[in-house]
């Protein structure tokens, strides 16, 4: 059978569309590193409990007022549960769920991540102001979703 002169223009056009978004998509992942987190940053979810750092949930000191925040998400919590930082510290938290995609909203500041198992989800905040600061899980995880939440308290 042989198509119709339109059809095969249509079918070229249609290919190109594709192979082009494919390029963008392409570009956007590697060159721009627009993606989703790379390699590295995976982890096995059913392992979180023996894969380091996660073993050693907690907070860190790493540096000048700079801290580490290991943390596991899970339904319907947040680990470690109590977090406590000098004012002015640089926190870097380091997530990773096990078992559903949770959230990591931090209540009056721009800080709002979604962790997922699988992956590692990495976000700096700077506490300047003293203060207690609602952490909640902004993604729907199931029955307990709504009593997901911790404090981070700045001394
Ligand atoms: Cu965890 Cu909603």
């Amino acid at each position: 059978m042989k198509l119709h002169r339109h059809e095969e223009i249509w079918l070229i056009i249609g290919v190109g569309i594709l192979v082009l978004s494919m390029v963008v998509t392409g570009y956007q992942t590697f060159a721009l590193g627009m993606g989703p987190p790379s390699d590295k940053d995976t982890i096995d979810p059913q392992k979180v409990d023996e894969t380091s750092p996660f073993d050693n949930p907690g907070v860190y000191e790493i540096g000048e007022n700079k801290y580490e925040v290991i943390m596991t998400l899970q339904a319907f919590g947040f680990t470690p549960n109590e977090i406590e930082v000098p004012a002015g510290a640089e926190v870097t938290f380091r997530m990773t769920s096990k078992d559903v995609t949770h959230g990591f909203q931090i209540a009056g500041t721009n800080t709002n991540a979604m962790v997922m198992p699988g992956h590692i989800q990495t976000i700096t905040e700077t506490f300047d102001e003293p203060g207690e600061y609602l952490v909640i899980c902004n993604e729907y995880c199931g029955a307990g979703h709504q009593m997901m939440g911790t404090t981070i308290t700045v001394k």
